[in-house]
């Protein structure tokens, strides 16, 4: 055989194990292949086999020619089993796409709403459904709005309730106004101003609750921290009375916590309602008999609430022999720790996929 007729050959072998190779969507085709062109009988051994019969002196070129088709088949087979074995059909070969294109695609992972998202909508859900219609202010307030509407004046020792982050107001040159006199700004210490600004612009009757993110300056621990959420609610109206905040903080609570729980009303102050009030429920962890949670009490506190206090209307320019008010403050968080068993407010912001992923 020539050195010619022998590099015919070895191109031919070439051409076809490549298509081979490309063409086969099977471990078991592709091991079938190794046999016909790799082993030891197969197509290049034997390809080795017919130097014996090519003249001398073309016998280095023959054998070079061999060994390079040798190395790029099980190069090419290589490649192709690690595609097949990935479960990868998916490449394009020779202008053909090899694979599958009616499988369906491989599916991303999916987000959701956090669990305190998810705690307000449903909070939101039950208060529409109990006629409340859903108001939205600024989280910077100013002290008007925040305390002195709400018959908190500045020397009022319950401004000490809701330690309070001010805001420093800026000149046009970036300069701080006064930074020893108090500043006129402050992130929002709970969502009732929102209530204030409500009032003023409309007339009653009137049902709102203002959900939404709250500031205060405390020490973060499992119970506490700076940032947290409330769903506050006001109703206005001529003959507006506690016993209709308890139906619907009773219904609120049922609705939630499920049916046999209970609610209790416990007298308490805030500056700007009159009687106030703090409401427990039977606790959702050991259901009445008393445990650790609820200090052996069978109740935990819940939410605070009470009627609107006549300085609140008169700052609003409401008639305060006409109308009356309830009004209640509840804690997403809180809510949400009761709800799905939550000891710690810090992981709420802490974002772990772990804890995330549970609801
Ligand atoms: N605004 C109160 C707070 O944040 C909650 C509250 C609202 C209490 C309405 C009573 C009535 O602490």
């Amino acid at each position: 055989m020539t050195l010619t007729e022998l590099l015919e050959i070895i191109e031919k072998t070439a051409v076809e194990a490549e298509r081979e190779i490309t063409d086969t969507q099977n471990l078991e085709t592709l091991e079938r292949i190794k046999n016909k062109y790799l082993s030891r009988q197969g197509a290049v051994a034997q390809l080795f086999q017919q130097l014996g019969v090519v003249p001398n002196e073309d016998r280095p070129a023959a054998g070079k020619n061999i060994n390079e088709l040798k190395l790029k088949l099980e190069d090419g087979w290589k490649k192709r089993k690690v595609e097949l074995d990935s479960g990868g059909s998916s490449n394009i070969a020779g202008g053909r796409i090899q694979a599958d294109y009616t499988l369906p695609g491989k599916d991303l992972p999916h987000g959701h709403e956090h669990v305190l998202t998810k705690t307000v909508n449903k909070m939101i859900d039950v208060f529409k459904y109990l006629g409340f219609n859903v108001a939205d202010g600024p989280e910077i307030e100013d002290e008007y709005h925040n305390f002195e509407a709400l018959n908190i004046p500045s020397t009022h020792p319950a401004r000490d309730m809701q330690d309070t982050f001010y805001v420093h107001s800026f000149t046009e040159k970036d300069k701080c106004v006064d930074p020893l006199t108090r500043p006129a700004h402050l992130l929002r210490t709970h969502t009732s101003p929102v209530q204030i600004r409500v009032m003023k612009n409309s007339i009653p009757p009137l049902r709102v609750i203002c959900p939404g993110r709250v500031y205060r300056h405390d020490e973060i621990d499992a119970s506490h921290s700076t940032v947290f959420h409330q769903v506050e609610g006001l109703a206005v109206g001529e003959k507006i009375t506690f016993a209709q905040l308890k139906g619907v903080l009773t219904a609120f609570i049922k609705t939630f916590f499920g049916d046999n729980t209970k609610a209790r009303f416990r007298p308490s102050y805030f500056p700007f309602v009159e009687p106030g009030a703090e409401v427990d429920m039977t606790c959702p962890f050991c259901k009445g008999p008393g445990c650790n949670v609820c200090k052996y009490s069978g109740y935990v506190e819940i939410l605070g609430a009470g009627m609107v206090h006549p300085n609140v209307f008169k700052a609003v320019g409401y008639d305060v022999k006409k109308y009356t008010g309830y009004a209640f403050g509840i804690g997403v968080e809180r809510v949400a720790m009761l709800k799905y068993n939550i000891n710690d407010m810090r992981l709420f912001y802490e974002n772990d996929l772990r804890f995330i992923n549970q609801f």
